[in-house]
């Protein structure tokens, strides 16, 4: 695959767009760190997310992996921060607004909404999808479903 082909300008059309052509990118390749590269870029592609990366478990870290965007924090211990949350509880939050979230951890200031969804291997978290929005309130359910859809195509190359 060459490029991406995005024709919608609705965020859950372009989801519905975007998971058949992540899946197709992804198709024969095992490489973990080209995968998630890719799928950075294309989200960063489609919906032109202020920040968009990955964090990967490391032992009781979190640490930086591929991602699009300002530099960022390099570590992240668990239940620290936005991340380290989602990782412990086990859950995807969002954050409307993240001077409101106790302990989120500010890489940009110009970061004001996030959400965070985990991806398991085996039950176990294994990373964290971590998007950032400079607007407030940027984030909703339709993120939190396509964004889940979009992680669980990586669970296997984990
Ligand atoms: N805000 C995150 C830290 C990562 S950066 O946003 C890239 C958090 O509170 O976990």
């Amino acid at each position: 695959m060459e490029q991406l082909h995005i024709s919608s300008t609705e965020r859950s059309k372009i989801y519905e767009e975007l998971l058949p052509q992540i899946e197709a990118l992804m198709d024969g390749e095992p490489s973990l760190i080209a995968n998630l590269a890719n799928v950075t870029a294309a989200l960063r592609q489609a919906f032109g997310f202020f920040w968009v990366g990955f964090y990967l478990v490391d032992g009781e870290e979190l640490v930086l992996g591929p991602f699009q965007g300002d530099i960022a924090c390099t570590r992240i211990a668990i239940g620290k921060g936005v991340c380290g949350q989602a990782w412990e509880r086990r859950e995807a939050i969002l954050v409307p607004d993240v001077e409101e979230f106790p302990g989120h951890i500010a890489c940009s200031s110009q970061s004001k909404s996030e959400i965070v969804v985990p991806i398991f291997h085996h039950d176990i978290v294994v990373a964290v999808l971590d998007v950032d929005s400079d607007k407030l309130n940027d984030f909703d359910a339709v993120d939190e479903e396509g964004l889940t859809r979009i992680v669980k195509l990586l669970s296997s190359k984990f």
